[in-house]
């Protein structure tokens, strides 16, 4: 009986294996970059390959720019925190938005992708060298990975420094746990840009559960219950199909955008008299755990 479960077990990893093992190439090919302007239904993408998204007439060189590259499965819940982050630089209108498209691979199976996040940091690396042979200023390169979009920034910003550029900064909103809990594959961590911040908040359930950047913020513990998210007992048990906490990490970021004020102020954990605020306005001075209490509201 064990055996006849083990060869189907066989058979079907086989086979499935198989099938996405053909069209990885494929795969590969469908990730872009989607250059947003004027608001969230105006876009352009283009083929990583393609530098041609500099001669766009909403393309501002002198202007900063964020690459934000969201989490596994974004056509689902997910999108939410998508949607709140663009929306946020779009009224902010100062900044190049960017973000890696990767749709089509994003719906595949969590372990397949994260097998190729190399191969997909490595092809934004060089989209992006490209790019600045074509006049995009790298020094003003602000890179955000939200859940497994951690781990792809931190894959790009070391392929790039192999192309002998730094990312300035990358901020980790709560970078995902699975198979990078215990160093099976590397986590996003401070060597992997200028700066590295993160905002943890579903620590030890989707989210990665130490610190690992050089400033780590941990509002309201950094874990579930989110005081945004509902009954206590229901985040608590629901560990399978409650997300909100893991997505409240971009519900805070997106906040802080939207904001001129320095809010959600965090004290670090060992010297109360250093402060720093989480978010879009966090100095790359700003080095250790940070602890606050904070709760968002949405924007307009
Ligand atoms: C760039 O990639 C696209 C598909 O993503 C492909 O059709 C095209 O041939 C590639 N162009 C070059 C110059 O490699
Ligand atoms: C979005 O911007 C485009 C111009 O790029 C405009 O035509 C369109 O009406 C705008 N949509 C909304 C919903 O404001
Ligand atoms: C994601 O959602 C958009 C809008 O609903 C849809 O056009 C697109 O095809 C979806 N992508 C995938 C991969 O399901
Ligand atoms: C960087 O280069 C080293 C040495 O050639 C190589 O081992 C490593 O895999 C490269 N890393 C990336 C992310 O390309
Ligand atoms: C993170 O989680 C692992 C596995 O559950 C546990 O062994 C470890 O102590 C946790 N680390 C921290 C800093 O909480
Ligand atoms: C936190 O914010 C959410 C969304 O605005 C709201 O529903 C919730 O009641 C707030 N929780 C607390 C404890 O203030
Ligand atoms: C604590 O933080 C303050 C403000 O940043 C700083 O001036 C002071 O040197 C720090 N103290 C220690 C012991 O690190």
């Amino acid at each position: 009986m064990k055996l006849v479960a083990y060869a189907l077990t066989f058979v079907v990893l086989c086979c499935i294996t198989s099938s996405f093992v053909s069209s990885e190439g494929g795969l590969l090919q469908t990730v872009k970059l989607r250059f947003f302007h004027d608001n969230i239904t105006s876009y352009a993408d283009y083929d990583l390959n393609s530098s041609s998204l500099i001669s766009h007439p909403k393309f501002e060189l002198k202007r900063p720019t964020v690459i934000y590259i969201p989490g596994w499965n974004t056509n689902n819940t997910d999108s939410e925190t998508f949607v709140h982050i663009i929306t946020a630089y779009l009224q902010r209108n100062d900044h190049n938005i960017l973000v890696l498209n990767y749709e089509k691979l994003s719906q595949e199976f969590y372990g397949f992708i994260v097998a190729r996040i190399p191969k997909i940091g490595k092809r934004l690396a060089l989209a992006l060298r490209d790019l600045y042979s074509k006049g995009l200023d790298h020094s003003r390169i602000h890179m955000i990975g939200y859940s497994l979009g951690a781990p792809i920034a931190a894959e790009a910003g070391r392929a790039l420094q192999n192309l002998s550029y730094i990312i300035p900064r990358i901020t980790g909103l709560d970078p995902a746990l699975p198979f990078y809990g215990n160093n099976m594959h590397a986590e996003l961590n401070k060597n992997d840009a200028k700066f590295v911040d993160i905002i943890h908040t579903d620590a030890g359930v989707y989210g990665i559960n130490r610190s690992v950047g050089h400033a780590d913020f941990y509002p309201n513990g950094g874990r579930r219950p989110q005081p945004a998210c509902g009954a206590v007992l229901w985040q608590k048990l629901s560990l399978l199909f409650g997300r909100c906490p893991h997505y409240v990490s971009a519900h805070f970021y997106g906040q802080s955008v939207a904001s001129k004020e320095k809010i959600f102020v965090g004290i670090n954990r060992f010297n109360s008299s250093d402060t720093a605020p989480m978010g879009f306005h966090c100095p790359t001075t700003a080095s250790g755990d940070y602890d606050l209490r904070a709760n968002w509201t949405t924007i307009n």
